[in-house]
């Protein structure tokens, strides 16, 4: 793209030497051919009879053949209509200058000329006879001037644009070599190696290089986080397992058929435990694939909600629970009905399973000014005000270690919220005792 540009800019050069050249070639011949008028009319005399006469000095045209293969031509007139010498058919110019000479292009014999018209006067001394002297010269001379220019000026251009090629190559070249190295380096790395680039970059790239550097950082805590989770994950399933494999050995020993069924439900509690967790990381794994959803289609959280209870009850009856439902018409959200329903259930889920035998827990939506607002709320122990913030970390788990969980449900209930633009907040529960979750969407 440089090299065509300085084409261009080169060819604009060009051009306007060439106009310039003409331009030097003219001015230089055209003096010499405005000599050669005025020798010739410094010779035209009047005769004794009044006409005009002129011997033409040969060294006048002399000058001028001199230059190249040119030819000269000359005319000479007297008053208008009345021709004295030359060649009477040799154009000459009607505009006239008294003070000097004009000059003009033309042609003659089917050849290009340039003629200068000289207009003098000869005097008797009485009156005096105006009279035009014309010279004409073949522009050969001018034109081996004008290309000699041209190409001179033709050829240092094109060094000029041969040596700018040059130097940006190698300037290019050689400032991209960082580049190069750095691509190396990065293509060499290790999947695992997240440390910063340290390799040395033009000032321009380093912009880029810090950019990178950050978003490795980010990529290193995200994997970190990811290991963690994998590390915890694998230790909340192993738990359920080693009670399976336990209960399994005990039934395989007992002496008894009741003891045998003893550890038979043992471990199919076990492994009830461990599909909730599997169920769990299930949820958390969709998610992560909704990481950045399109605008979801409006579902009716009133409707949503309402089903979620519903599907609870049989449960909350069986642990003496009153779970109650508020909430009239229709509140749109923009999110995913499937994912907003497993939120649901692992907040009625939780209060079913900490706010104890007797409690009453009730599932409201409301519109508030922000957006619509999900609320689940106990009359349980609830959780203390100085805890509620860690209580949202994946695997973070109360005092209460009888109640079998991964620590997982807020988690995911946090996450899903956020997936949609909605916010949790933890609150005291109804007269200031238990729990309060609310979450809340803005509205479609
Ligand atoms: N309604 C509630 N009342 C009192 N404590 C609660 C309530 N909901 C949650 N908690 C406390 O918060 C902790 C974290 O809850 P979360 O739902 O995240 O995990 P989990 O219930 O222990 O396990 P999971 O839901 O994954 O089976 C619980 O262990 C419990 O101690
Ligand atoms: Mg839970």
């Amino acid at each position: 793209m440089l090299l065509a540009a300085t084409a261009v800019i080169g060819m604009a050069a060009l051009i306007d030497t060439y106009r310039e050249a003409v331009g030097t070639a003219n001015t230089v011949s055209d003096r010499v051919l405005a000599g050669s008028a005025l020798a010739i009319a410094e010779r035209v005399v009047v005769a004794e009879d009044g006409s005009l006469e002129v011997d033409i000095p040969y060294v006048a045209l002399e000058m001028l053949t001199s230059a190249a293969q040119d030819r000269v031509f000359y005319r000479v007139d007297g008053p208008p209509g009345t021709f004295i010498t030359g060649y009477q058919t040799l154009p000459s110019i009607a505009r006239r200058n008294p003070r000097g000479a004009v000059f003009g292009d033309d042609t003659f014999r089917g050849e290009p000329i340039r003629v200068a018209a000289l207009e003098r006067s000869a005097s008797t001394g009485i009156h005096s006879v105006p009279f035009v002297v014309t010279v004409a010269e073949t522009t050969i001379a001018r034109q081996q001037l004008t290309r000699a220019i041209l190409l001179r000026s033709a050829l240092r251009l094109a060094m000029m644009i041969l040596g700018a090629a040059t130097i940006v190559w190698i300037a290019v070249t050689y400032s991209l070599k960082p580049l190069e190295r750095l691509g190396d380096a990065i293509a060499l790395r290790n999947p695992a190696d997240l440390h910063p680039i340290e390799e040395r970059v033009p000032e321009e790239v380093e912009g880029l290089v810090e950019t990178v550097n950050s978003f490795m950082v980010r990529l290193a805590a995200a994997l970190g986080a990811l290991r963690n989770f994998t590390g915890n994950a694998s230790h909340q399933l192993r738990t359920p397992l080693a009670i399976i494999r336990t209960q399994l050995a005990l039934s395989a020993r007992a002496a008894t058929l009741e003891e045998a069924r003893a550890a038979a439900r043992e471990g199919d509690q076990a492994v009830a435990h461990a599909e909730r967790i599997l169920a769990q990381l299930l949820v958390l794994a969709r998610i992560d694939a909704h990481a950045a959803p399109e605008e979801a289609a409006p579902v009716d959280l009133v409707a949503l909600a309402r089903a979620a209870t519903a599907d609870h009850v049989p449960r909350a009856a069986g642990r003496d629970i009153d779970l109650g439902f508020e909430g009239e018409g229709t509140q749109a959200v923009r999110a995913e009905p499937l994912l907003v329903g497993e939120l649901i259930g692992n907040l009625i889920g939780n209060a079913i399973a900490y706010a104890g035998a007797g409690a009453s827990v009730t599932v409201r939506v409301v519109a508030a000014d922000e957006g619509v607002r999900l609320e689940v709320e106990d009359d349980g122990p609830g959780i203390a005000p100085e805890r509620r913030g860690a209580i949202l970390e994946r695997f973070r788990r109360g005092a209460d270690g009888a109640t079998p969980g991964a620590g997982l449900g807020l988690a995911i209930v946090e996450e899903i919220a956020a997936l949609f633009k909605g916010r949790v907040r933890l609150g005291d529960g109804a007269g200031g005792r238990g729990l309060t979750v609310s979450v809340t969407f803005p509205q479609a």
